[in-house]
């Protein structure tokens, strides 16, 4: 027996050190950020499943934050020029937690200032707040100096679905582009 749980045992070594490793938070399974349903800044309606066989990195933000979400933007944009010919089946898209002031007009200029494949996505207050949530992303306004001033705190990090639409992975804000580029090229 003792030989029998020993073998066992090197088996499922063997098992998990076959389990390729992503760099990121491998959330396969989630039973959240399974869907959306947003209006893009051509104002076409979209799903998940508009953007089947490519890889979607879907992150949260506002066109007016001054640090993570340009930050993560540009970055991404680097990413898919890192992909080479890969990066053409690759799908940024940015979900404003702003619809207030992030009107189409201002995330058509905005979002593609990255890479012109990017696409923001938008909707009502409640189509936003209940997209957040299918997804736990936290945002919640600051008041500034006026009424329209204000800044939004929000989750940083971006949600990477592969071809199929299945999510995989969750990306921590700043770690630079090589640790996304080597995972998004196991998923492509
Ligand atoms: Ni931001």
């Amino acid at each position: 027996m003792r030989s029998l749980f020993a073998l066992l045992g090197a088996v499922l070594l063997a098992a998990c050190d076959g389990t390729p490793k992503f760099n990121n938070v491998d959330i396969t399974g989630a039973n959240y950020a399974r869907e959306f349903a947003l209006t893009d800044h051509t104002g076409a309606r979209r799903t998940l499943a508009d953007y089947r066989g490519k890889v979607v990195v879907v992150f949260f933000g506002f066109a007016q934050c001054p640090d993570v979400c340009p930050t993560t933007l540009s970055d991404m944009a680097q990413v898919k020029r890192k992909l080479g010919a890969d990066g053409e089946r690759l799908q940024v898209l940015f979900v404003t937690v702003d619809p207030e002031r992030d009107t189409p007009a201002v995330l058509a200029q905005y979002v593609p200032s990255f890479d012109s494949s990017f696409v923001g996505l938008y909707g009502t207050a409640e189509e936003i707040a209940k997209t957040a949530k299918e997804f736990k992303v936290f945002y919640q306004k600051a008041p500034g100096k006026t009424p329209t001033s204000y800044t939004i705190d929000h989750t940083a990090g971006s949600y990477v679905f592969d071809g199929e639409g299945r999510v995989r992975l969750f990306l921590k804000h700043g770690q630079g582009v090589d640790p996304i580029v080597a995972d998004l090229k196991r998923l492509l």
